[in-house]
């Protein structure tokens, strides 16, 4: 037995419940949609670059890869990462400075870390991936590729020689870019 005002608080349930159901359903797709965009997003800042023709103009021609100190002091590294090894094999950086790396992949994901530094990227085709990090001791680093990037995955590094900042300086002022790849 349904009175008028039984008939006219159901109908306004159903309404709410609608609704309600309405803004869950929204605040659902809110999250899967910003889920997914960030998770498609590479690290750090998003700057694209062409894998097919970077080694022929741009940063990241060979003769440009290593370590670079521009007008102000500041050091940069460029690298490409590659099935299944690091160009250049060996870099150099002085000792307890800032410097940033600049780097990216031509064909597949890789990344890298150095030794057991917080110095950690991965680095994806069509993408730089840019970080700034400080190497407080001299010596020898391991540079092991971290991201699984197919059979030869295991053997592919390079290494980090962290030298004294006065001598690094030293030999950077002939504006040249610099490694410790042997020639
Ligand atoms: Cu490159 Cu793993």
């Amino acid at each position: 037995m349904h009175s008028p005002g039984a008939a006219a608080a159901e109908r306004a349930e159903r309404r709410w419940a609608w609704i309600v159901g309405g803004i869950i359903f929204l605040l659902v797709a809110m999250m899967v949609v910003t889920g997914l965009h960030w998770a498609a997003m590479p690290p750090s800042r998003v700057e694209t670059i062409d894998p097919l023709t970077l080694h022929m103009q741009g940063e990241f021609v060979e003769s440009n890869l290593g370590t670079a100190v521009d007008a102000q002091g500041k050091v940069t590294v460029r690298l490409v990462a590659q099935q299944y090894s690091f160009t250049p094999q060996c870099l150099v950086v002085p000792a307890d400075t800032p410097v940033t790396f600049r780097a990216t992949a031509t064909d597949v994901v890789h990344g890298f870390v150095v030794g057991k530094t917080n110095a950690n990227v991965m680095l994806i085709p069509g993408f730089v991936s840019t970080f700034t990090a400080r190497f407080p001791q001299v010596g020898e680093q391991l540079m092991p590729c971290h991201e699984y990037c197919g059979v030869g995955h295991e053997g592919m590094w390079a290494r980090v020689q962290v030298v004294d900042a006065n001598e690094f300086m030293r030999s950077a002022e002939a504006g040249r870019t610099l490694s410790c790849v042997s020639r």
